[in-house]
């Protein structure tokens, strides 16, 4: 069930269904250190698992806190209505209600009244806060004048806001979260409680606080999914109430400008994987003008993936195992294998690797973002590659 409606590449249910049934049998700690949009929390809870859940962007972490067991119980005992009305009080500072144009995510008066908004949670109780944050952050692209791009997952600050009322925003949001609740708990009843820590954190530094049997995690891939837009308005709005991402701490992002270390990311990447090796120097032989940009893209990408991946296995048990959930993707018809070049990383030290699930999908559906090259219609398999001691 999908609580914003930008939640693109979220596990789809094949791949949950496969880590519920092969991985988490037995009772585990568990880390993803780039969760999204976090599935499994109901699952981890309610068989007493205990995960650490953590994501770069802050929208994540706060919608995410809302999906947990706690949050659950509150919502259930102070009542649907309860949150239709306070989440109405506290929305009711944005002043205009009817749509608006402006040339930039909010006009600036929505926007005004949406920071208040957000101070007035502050308010409430814990978990109630944590609640009501999460309904305004779901709420939010109704009150956005943001446009949809030719990159259907990317959207362009600048347009008209939505046309509904307080009263239908509102019922729309509690609704989605009814619905959440309704499949994620009802009849549904927990067995062993577990726990899920969640948190802001960029997976390149992040630690655990103690080592865990298994990390579970999909990275984002190098396609052109960019994060940061993705969630536009939901970035731009939580960076004016203390919550700011930097795009440069995105793995998969098109700010390619900032990176500065391609020379050395490349002799690191280099001697680290033969596949990216060959995989570069072939980006680099094509015949198109802009092939020093792909390379300096694909570099900064694989760089980054490969710091954070040295990173997230430090906090790996000695006998704990690492999945990945990987797709392959497409530059100019040259099929780019994230896995196989994670696994010549992981090898480097001393894991073993092993595909342990292999499904053909499409990844964003069948239009394809980018018109000249038809060939990223195909599907791509989605692998799940297990690496262990
Ligand atoms: C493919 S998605 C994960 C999807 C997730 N498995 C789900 O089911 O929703 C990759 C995630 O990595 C996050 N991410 C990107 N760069 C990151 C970083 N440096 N540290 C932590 N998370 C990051 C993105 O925000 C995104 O949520």
């Amino acid at each position: 069930m999908k609580l914003l409606s930008s939640e693109y590449a979220t596990y789809r249910n094949s791949v949950q269904e496969y880590i519920k049934d092969e991985i988490l049998s037995a009772p585990a700690t568990i880390l993803d250190p780039m969760a999204g949009t976090a599935p499994l929390i109901p699952f981890i809870e309610k068989n007493g698992h205990n995960a650490y859940l953590y994501d770069v962007l802050p929208i994540h972490f706060f919608v995410n806190s809302a999906k947990k067991i706690d949050a659950y119980n509150t919502y259930k005992k102070n009542g649907t209505e309860w949150f239709y009305e306070e989440l109405k009080k506290c929305l009711s500072s944005v002043k205009n209600q009817s749509s608006i144009i402006s040339d930039d995510w909010y006009d600036k008066d929505t926007l005004k009244g949406l920071c208040k908004a957000w101070q007035t949670t502050e308010k409430y109780e814990q978990i109630e806060k944590a609640l009501l944050k999460a309904l305004l952050l779901v709420s939010l692209r109704n009150y956005s004048s943001f446009e949809k791009s030719k990159n259907r997952t990317w959207v362009k600050a600048g347009g008209i806001s939505s046309y509904k009322s307080l009263d239908d925003i509102v019922d729309d949001t509690i609704q989605r979260f009814e619905k959440y609740y309704k499949e994620s708990y009802e009849n549904n009843e927990p067995t062993v409680e577990g726990s899920c820590v969640i948190d802001i954190k960029n997976a390149i530094t992040a630690k655990t606080p103690k080592l865990v049997d298994l990390i579970v995690t999909s990275p984002p891939y190098p396609n052109r999914l960019d994060y940061h837009r993705l969630y536009g308005p939901e970035n731009f709005f939580l960076s004016n109430v203390g919550f700011p991402v930097k795009p440069s701490n995105l793995i998969g992002t098109n700010t390619v400008r900032a990176y500065d270390s391609f020379i050395h990311g490349k002799k690191y990447l280099f001697s680290k994987s033969p596949y990216l090796s060959n995989l570069i120097t072939t980006i680099e032989q094509k015949k198109e003008k802009d092939v020093m940009y792909y390379s300096k893209y694909y570099t900064r990408y694989f760089d980054t993936l490969f710091r954070t991946f040295e990173n997230i296995i430090q906090s790996l048990s000695k006998n704990g195992k690492l999945y990945v959930v990987v797709q392959d993707n497409m530059h100019r018809g040259e099929i780019i294998e994230i896995d196989t070049a994670l696994s010549d990383l992981l090898k480097c030290y001393g894991f073993q690797t092993k595909i342990v699930f292999d499904e053909k999908r499409h990844h964003l559906g069948l239009r394809n973002v980018s018109k000249k090259h038809f060939v990223i219609r195909k599907k791509h398999p989605e692998k799940i590659m297990v690496a262990f001691k």
